[in-house]
């Protein structure tokens, strides 16, 4: 099992913040020439929270976690992370945080066991102390019987578990992920999921980004919504769910034959619809159930209700999908 550091104080501004917040983000900004990837980014994230960036493609969630990590310069503003200022000592802000980032980076000439010696090592561990955290972290993370296959044997799941086994070689009490279960079949992102959850129990600090609603939804203690390199909005997932999700949505399957006649149902009688391929979701005015009693009558239609989500949230305060940003 990791042993996680104890996580140190930072020197906030107030009393709280001291006991409270290992990770701190002032006005942050980047710019890459025209472009402001990151457009003055505040936010705090608690010892022992998980905390998720979500947002489209390009909306600044990789800039950011390169400058937290400090692999990339900041334009402007001021980041701390356990205690110590990112941006003039970047560093010793790798001794205390894992980095797991959006692309691999794993040597795909090496095995498994020497890709996590030689992390451990190249990060100051002692050749044995590297050897022994590379046992632990195998076990850790159900890679033992893989401990001598080449990376290049190895699936998209298991490698992206191996990137994040690494990472946790140098013992981090602070991790950032940047997408750690994209492209993972289910069964790999709940074994990714349960590590995650064995981490935060050892008290670690998690700060991760997703492009999946359940992935946050299950994880996240709070999160933040940006775009265009700016925070939309910032909470737990209930209360971003309670301020932008519909308390119920109704799901309308409709048979290609029967499509036209609920589009022409709906918009007859002005009923807001979002439509996507065969599957229709309807929210009612103030949140009721609209009344779709003269769709009853129409063939190739079943009806279903279901609470409002992350992904609803998503859509209404960034006006795109999650998943296909
Ligand atoms: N090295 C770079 N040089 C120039 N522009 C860059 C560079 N890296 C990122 N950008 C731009 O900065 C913006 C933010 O990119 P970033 O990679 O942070 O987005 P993201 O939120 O991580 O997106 P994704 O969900 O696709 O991973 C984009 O417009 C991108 O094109
Ligand atoms: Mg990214």
């Amino acid at each position: 099992m990791p042993q996680l550091n104890e996580q140190a104080n930072l020197n906030g501004d107030t009393p709280a913040e001291v006991d409270a917040d290992v990770i701190v983000v002032r006005d942050l900004r980047k710019n890459y020439g025209e472009l402001t990837a990151v457009d003055g980014l505040s936010f705090s994230v608690h010892a022992g929270e998980t905390y998720g960036l979500l947002g489209p493609n390009g909306a600044g969630k990789t800039t950011t976690m390169r400058m937290l990590s400090g692999l990339s310069p900041v334009s402007s503003g001021k980041i701390t992370v356990a205690g110590i200022d990112v941006i003039k000592d970047s560093r010793a802000v790798r001794e205390v945080m894992g980095v797991v980032t959006q692309h691999d980076g794993l040597d795909g000439g090496l095995t498994v066991f020497q890709n996590l010696f030689l992390y451990g090592f190249l990060a100051g561990l002692t050749r044995q102390r590297a050897k022994d955290r590379a046992h632990e972290v195998l076990d850790f993370f159900s890679l033992r019987d893989r401990s001598k296959a080449n990376v290049y044997e190895l699936s998209g799941g298991m490698k992206r578990r191996l990137s994040i086994a690494r990472s946790m070689m140098t013992s981090p009490s602070v991790i950032v992920m940047d997408e750690p279960t994209t492209g993972l079949d289910p069964q790999s992102r709940n074994r990714v999921w349960e590590e995650l959850a064995v981490l935060k129990e050892l008290g670690a600090t998690v700060l991760l980004s997703t492009h999946y609603m359940e992935e946050a939804t299950i994880l996240c203690d709070r999160l933040l919504i940006m775009d265009h390199g700016k925070i939309l909005d910032e909470g737990t997932p209930d209360q971003m769910i309670e301020r932008h999700a519909p308390s119920e949505i109704t799901q309308l399957r409709a048979e290609p034959a029967a499509l036209r006649s609920v589009r022409d149902y709906l918009g007859e009688r002005d009923i807001g619809y979002r439509e996507v391929g065969a599957l229709v979701s309807v929210t009612g005015a103030n949140g009721d159930r609209p009344d779709l009693s003269g769709l009853t009558s129409v063939e190739g239609i079943r009806t279903t209700y279901r609470a409002g989500n992350l992904e609803d949230v998503f859509l209404a305060i960034t006006g795109r999908e999650l998943r296909d940003s």
